[in-house]
């Protein structure tokens, strides 16, 4: 009888435990499902458990969620890919830099073009386009923007260029391309006349909206400095080392400006006259000022630009210089993107830059002779 009881006893103690073990394990069991999809394979585990699964998985960066039913064993799973919580398709948002860091470092060893279209190419697992061409992906971006290089005989300043600006401006999230304007001949250097045509020729590859007109020795040392359309005519160099981070005088408007499609054409461009170095960084200040804008500035910690001194041969200063910015407000609606002549001899996309090799109408300058005429020791890009 006692054996019995105690027998009995432990029949119910097993069969206690065997109905704890069963409620404790039922609840967490779930199989594992694998998931099989043309992008990806790989086995999803359940991080809840209630009626409904949910397993996140991720696929080229997205993250999706899948759903089960209720897990019933020996039942087929059903799976079924979900939308994020949100229903219908999300809009793309305006692009938001968010890898800005401020002061950048400068690297002004001269590389290779080919070393630079290596790290920077999309043929390269890059991120720059033919033509030195970027658009942010899954955001729109604000504008469209030209960066428009007047240039001569500057190999090396344009490959440490090239090098610096495509990572800042793809952190900057434009939408963008650097179009190089490069005089032929050997004729003085008209700066002026390269950004006209510069600012014509992009207009016909695309509609851009904003223009930045950049000198190539000019290496930006923030890349909080936004190239973007401004609100009124922007002067972005502000502290070059050149002036020992001075401000050059009140009226400077050298090295880089930025301006909108609108603003560009109300002052009809920079004038053509100024041939040689100088002036016409004043003149379109002038002209700037004459047609009622304001110009607007960065401050100086991040308006800093670095200007390259090894292979720069100045051009000879423009002798008439000082007289035509007696009359820069009279002649700028007759001088200037309505006036300028020239023949483009040559467009080539390169891998990182858009190159124009334009031929300007010097003999329409009456106000030089033969003396000012300039060697130039003319180097391929
Ligand atoms: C010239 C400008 C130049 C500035 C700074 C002035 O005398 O006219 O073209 O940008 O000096 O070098």
């Amino acid at each position: 009888m006692i054996m019995s009881r105690r027998r009995l006893l432990l029949v119910w103690t097993i069969l206690f435990i065997i109905v704890i073990l069963t409620c404790i394990y039922l609840p967490i069991y779930e199989p594992k499902v694998k998931v099989q999809d043309p992008l990806v394979s790989l086995v999803a585990t359940p991080s809840r458990n209630n009626d409904q699964k949910i397993y996140n998985i991720t696929i080229s960066h997205q993250v999706s969620q899948l759903r089960t039913t209720k897990t019933q064993p020996k039942k087929p799973t059903t799976i079924q890919l979900t939308k994020p919580t949100t229903a219908g398709p999300t809009k793309p948002k305006l692009c938001e830099p968010e890898l800005l860091v401020g002061a950048v470092y400068c690297n002004k060893t001269v590389p290779r073009m080919q070393e630079v279209i290596e790290q920077l190419s999309v043929d390269y697992g890059g991120l720059t386009k033919k033509g030195g061409v970027f658009k942010p992906k899954g955001c729109i971006a604000k504008n469209k923007l030209a960066i428009i290089i007047p240039y001569r005989n500057r190999s090396e300043h344009l490959r440490i260029f090239l090098r610096h600006m495509h990572p800042i401006m793809q952190r900057q999230m434009h939408d963008y391309r650097i179009i190089v304007v490069e005089q032929a001949g050997n004729y003085s250097f008209n700066r002026a006349q390269l950004i006209n045509i510069g600012f014509l020729e992009a207009l016909n590859i695309s509609d851009f909206e904003c223009f930045v007109f950049h000198d190539v020795d000019h290496i930006l040392e923030n890349d909080k400095n936004d190239y973007g359309c401004p609100e009124n005519p922007r002067l972005l160099g502000v502290s070059v080392d050149r002036f020992n981070r001075r401000f050059p005088y009140l009226r400077y408007f050298g090295g880089v400006g930025s301006f909108s499609k609108e603003q560009f054409e109300k002052i009809n461009g920079y004038s053509n006259l100024f041939w040689g170095w100088g002036g016409e960084d004043d003149d379109a200040y002038n002209r700037i000022r004459g047609a009622g804008y304001s110009l607007s500035r960065p401050r100086a910690d991040v308006g800093r630009y670095m200007m390259l001194k090894e292979h720069h041969f100045r051009d000879k200063p423009g002798g008439n210089r000082h007289m035509l910015l007696k009359t820069s407000t009279k002649r700028m609606y007759t001088d200037g993107l309505n006036s300028v002549k020239y023949e483009v001899l040559k467009k080539t996309e390169f891998p990182l830059y858009t190159h124009i090799l334009a031929k300007l109408h010097e003999e329409l300058d009456t106000t030089r002779n033969a003396t000012d005429l300039i060697p130039t020791n003319a180097v391929a890009i």
